[in-house]
């Protein structure tokens, strides 16, 4: 608060109104979680729906999905282990017990998941992801892959036909398999879905010692086979069932075999850290119900809006500390905000919510590593990545209903260059004019907007190396850095002589109020709207 006092002996000459200009701080030598990507699954026949689009449409949906310069840029796919019948499951058929020789049934299409990885591949995605609703029904308690029931063998789970847990575990391999042979390598398996409901399609319980059980069958069946398929675990429909299975899991000594912890996000939401040593990441969200139209980036901060998402996959990223953000369907025909984009005929309508994916997506790159940020503003919203090509991008949520001023300073870095880009009402992630001038960037971000900076340069001093632990947040000191400047809105006698607090602005086209700065600092110019009193 110290500069408001500072300048209170100026505001007899300089006042009129007062408007906010905030500067963030990036710290380039703290670090904390690396970022796998972001990403959707075309799961229960949309991928078939893509395959069957006619060609230029096909073409429209992939590039808004993964295309980095023209669509969303997404990274991660999430595929479905089918688990019922011919068609469906690669074992539609019991082998008659869980010792006894199973006869794989493997058509190479998947429902055309194998064509979509292949997609998907072709635009640089790495990360496939498989993960089975259910094991096949004769594997489990209620001899069905609907209603849920629970995999033969794992505590409490008794069945008269046996313990199926390996067989589980070599069909989930065998699945692996068939996709090598189209050159389609499945970087993490889930053996799980929801494991806490039971509707009528493909699902299976199980507590976290249930799932400890089978982890301890699956990761030595991979790696027998040769596989380094990371294993997840374990999708739970909500953020607190996946805490309390994380704790069971880690109890029964299974924690270390995982590679990452899932959740969705459902019946209760991302909220607090899951303590893991692993990566976390959200698979499956999304408004289920309400209409796609009228489509909105912001309106009044509805379930399925852009700018809703973008708070989301933030608060997800900062507070919670998740390596991944997925939404529930990429495209779909259809009509409600369960997707990203739908279609209708040849019609393709994207989301708002597309654009708040790629305003992370195509700036947050895998194996991107979060930066420490510090300063603050109200209703403002900063997180910092650095990429591995050395780009450092900037994400600025403005939660006010006013644009706000934003300054971007670095620490450990040096900008030589500055792109950004923004989304907003009625702006799907434009290009938005920024300056650097003394490697501070600066743009102003529109009410209840997004904005993306993309900073290049080279490390630079200033800065010490912190790497903060697994299971902080970054929650660190933060300083406030908001300077608030008086502005003359109306022209009246110029203020000559007058000097302007430290942070303070002394220049700028339509700057009426004082060009001085206070003592020890200097009039710097930032852009041709602003200048500023640094020191
Ligand atoms: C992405 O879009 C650009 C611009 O249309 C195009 O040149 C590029 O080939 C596309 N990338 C892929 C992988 O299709
Ligand atoms: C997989 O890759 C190998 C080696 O590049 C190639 O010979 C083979 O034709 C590919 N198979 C498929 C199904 O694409
Ligand atoms: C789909 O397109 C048809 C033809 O343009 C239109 O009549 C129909 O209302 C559209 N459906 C939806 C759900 O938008």
């Amino acid at each position: 608060m110290a500069p408001l006092f500072q300048l209170s002996a100026l505001l007899t000459l300089c006042v009129s109104f007062v408007r906010a200009q905030t500067t963030v701080t990036v710290q380039a030598g703290t670090t904390f979680q690396t970022m796998d990507g972001f990403g959707f699954s075309e799961a229960f026949g949309h991928a078939n729906d893509l395959f069957n689009y006619p060609a230029a449409e096909q073409k429209q949906v992939l590039d808004l999905l993964f295309n980095v310069t023209t669509g969303a840029g997404m990274t991660i796919i999430r595929n479905r282990i089918g688990s019922g019948g011919a068609g469906d499951s690669i074992l539609p058929t019991s082998p008659g017990c869980p010792t006894c020789t199973p006869t794989y049934v493997w058509d190479g299409s998947d429902g055309h998941q194998v064509w979509f990885s292949q997609q998907a591949m072709a635009y640089g995605v790495k990360t496939i992801y498989a993960d089975a609703w259910s094991a096949p029904g004769f594997m489990k308690t209620n001899g069905v892959e609907t209603n849920g029931g629970t995999l033969c063998g794992v505590t409490g789970a008794t069945c008269a036909s046996g313990d199926w847990k390996q067989a589980y575990a070599n069909f989930l391999t065998q699945y692996i398999k068939f996709y090598q042979q189209s050159n389609v390598t499945i970087t993490h398996v889930g053996f799980l879905n929801e494991p806490e409901f039971s509707p009528t399609y493909s699902s299976m319980n199980s507590n976290g010692q249930q799932a400890a059980d089978f982890i301890k069958v699956l990761s030595p069946t991979l790696a027998a086979a040769g596989l380094n398929t990371k294993i997840t675990c374990c999708d739970s429909e909500g953020w607190s069932n996946q805490i309390t299975m994380t704790n069971a899991i880690s109890a029964a000594g299974a924690l270390n075999l995982l590679g990452v912890v899932t959740s969705h996000a459902y019946s209760s939401p991302v909220s607090g850290t899951i303590n893991t040593p692993t990566n976390v990441w959200e698979t499956e969200y999304a408004d289920l119900s309400d209409p796609l139209l009228p489509n909105n980036w912001f309106s009044n901060g509805a379930a399925g809006e852009g700018f809703t998402w973008a708070n989301q996959i933030f608060d997800g990223i900062v507070n919670s500390r998740l390596s991944a953000y997925l939404y529930w369907i990429g495209a779909e025909p259809g009509t409600t905000n369960s997707a990203l984009i739908l279609t209708n005929g040849t019609t393709v309508t994207p989301s708002k919510r597309l654009w708040a994916f790629a305003q992370f997506s195509r700036y947050i790159r895998p194996g991107a590593v979060r930066l420490g940020t510090s300063g603050s503003g109200a209703n403002l919203k900063f997180s910092a990545f650095k990429n591995s090509d050395g780009s450092v991008s900037v994400q600025v949520l403005n939660n006010n209903a006013a644009a706000a001023a934003i300054n971007v300073v670095t620490s450990g870095f040096t900008a030589t260059s500055v792109q950004a880009f923004v989304s907003a009402q009625g702006t799907d992630l434009a290009a938005l004019p920024a300056t650097l001038s003394g490697g501070i960037a600066s743009a102003s971000v529109p009410a209840h907007g997004m904005v993306t900076f993309v900073l290049n340069g080279a490390p630079g001093s200033g800065s010490s190396t912190t790497t903060v632990g697994s299971s902080s947040t970054g929650s660190t000191t933060t300083t406030v850095s908001t300077t608030v400047i008086t502005t003359v809105s109306t022209p009246t006698s110029s203020p000559t002589g007058c000097l302007s607090a430290e942070w303070g602005q002394c220049a700028g086209i339509g700057w009426t109020g004082c060009t001085g700065c206070a003592a020890g600092t200097a009039c710097q110019f930032v852009n041709d709207w602003y200048s500023q009193c640094l020191p």
